[in-house]
């Protein structure tokens, strides 16, 4: 197994990363799944965790696990110091002004439905308007439908260029001047679309709107800067980007979390509680109420290193290259419907064979040891646009290779001569 160090010497020399030898690095992949060696493309669902963050959380468990924040003895300042440690990094990784922008969620769903159920639940009044996109998950419209019903607020959309899969921003400034907040993913889960959210965001400023970006395929794929894009707030889940399940990050401008209402109740988030009124901690201890998931930051913090000694950018190329490949070799198939970008998509084709349902492919390659996704992927209004019930998805990451798309495409082609036969 490579330690860190070691994979950080092995992205730095001569600028070149010996993709094969990070792949070790991640007990699953030598795997065999129904009989043939695992090829897992379901990357855009959850990542594989590398030994890194396994030994970490075991570490921490074996070493130093305790309540955070109450006790007065070794273990719980110990893992304090832990979990205050994963919260600083996390605030480097995304370039935050300071940690106290960090907040501890289950995951990027988590982190929307906070926004919805503080910010937006505070500041917003009925016939105000939330503008989404067509593209969204359904963690980033829900909790907007849900306010929708609670208060009255109306929801827009800014639609999509057909199959293509790139934002229309014709209406753009129109749509902002109606609205108060925007929401939006910045890398889409269905498309692959990148959209380009430090131009959006910069204009949804200039009309004074919040804005909120789901990160959740991006955030451990491309850079994030969230300085530089310019956004209020920010969400991203743990365990797309090598870290474990149950932990997920909420970035909040500071001056706004200061001014929302908390979240959820109870200990940790309170200074001072009496039986008929209690007074609220301060930032980002707010909105973290009970016992919090120190083990899963610790992972966290251990795979923000593990990425970052990689090179984010180093990724981004490497997934692009991935997904291109995939894209030349199935638009080889007479009748195959491609969705997404044709240029600069990211680490997520999807696609509708001609003749075999996504849902059987999907089985059937999975007999194969080859992992896909199937069906609406969280986006049901989103195909529903695109006129299909279900699309195949092979979404990559850093430890994929070139054999594996070739492989994907063998046993595609032998799906297709079951189906036909
Ligand atoms: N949002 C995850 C996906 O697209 C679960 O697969």
């Amino acid at each position: 197994m490579n330690t860190k160090a070691e994979s950080a010497v092995l992205a730095k020399r001569d600028d070149r990363i010996d993709w094969a030898l990070l792949r070790d690095d991640f007990p699953i992949l030598n795997k065999q799944v129904n009989d043939h060696p695992l090829v897992y493309l379901d990357n855009a669902a959850s990542s594989q965790k590398p030994q890194q963050v396994i030994d970490a959380i075991r570490r921490y468990y074996e070493h130093d696990n305790a309540n955070v924040h109450r006790g007065i003895h070794e273990l719980s300042n110990r893992a304090t110091e832990a979990y205050e440690a994963a919260r600083q990094r996390v605030a480097e990784f995304i370039n935050a002004g300071s940690s106290d922008e960090i907040v501890f969620t289950r995951g990027t769903t988590e982190g929307l439905n906070l926004v919805a159920q503080t910010w937006a639940l505070e500041n917003l009044r009925e016939g105000d308007t939330i503008l989404l996109t067509e593209m969204e998950h359904h963690s980033n419209l829900v909790p907007w439908q849900i306010l929708a019903r609670r208060i009255g607020v109306q929801l827009d959309f800014i639609e999509i260029n057909g199959d293509d899969g790139q934002l229309d921003l014709k209406w753009l400034d129109e749509q902002l001047a109606r609205a108060r907040l925007l929401s939006l993913t910045h890398i889409s889960n269905t498309l692959g679309s990148v959209n380009p959210v430090t131009e959006i965001c910069a204009r949804a400023r200039d009309s004074g709107v919040i804005t909120v970006v789901d990160a959740a395929q991006s955030a451990g794929h491309i850079p994030i800067d969230v300085s530089e894009i310019g956004c209020d707030f920010l969400a991203f889940s743990g365990h797309k980007i090598c870290g474990p399940t149950g932990i997920g990050v909420l970035y909040g401008q500071r001056k706004l979390l200061e001014a929302m209402p908390p979240y959820q109740s109870g200990g940790e988030m309170i200074t001072k509680v009496e039986y008929r009124d209690s007074t609220f901690n301060i930032v980002p201890h707010k909105f973290e109420a009970g016992t919090p998931n120190v083990a899963g930051a610790v992972g966290l913090h251990a795979a923000l290193d593990y990425l970052d000694a990689i090179g984010r950018e180093a990724i981004f190329e490497h997934d692009q290259q991935l997904a291109n490949l995939t894209c030349e070799q199935l638009s080889k198939i007479d009748g195959i419907r491609l969705f997404g970008p044709s240029e600069g998509r990211s680490a997520v084709v999807s696609f509708v064979l001609p003749d075999a349902h996504a849902l059987d492919l999907a089985t059937m390659a999975d007999q194969k040891g080859v992992a896909l996704r199937a069906g609406h992927h969280c986006t049901q209004p989103l195909l529903a646009k695109l006129g299909v019930p279900a699309t195949a998805r092979a979404s990559f990451y850093f430890y994929n290779t070139e054999a594996e798309v070739d492989r994907l495409i063998e046993v595609i082609h032998q799906v297709r001569k079951l189906v036909a036969s």
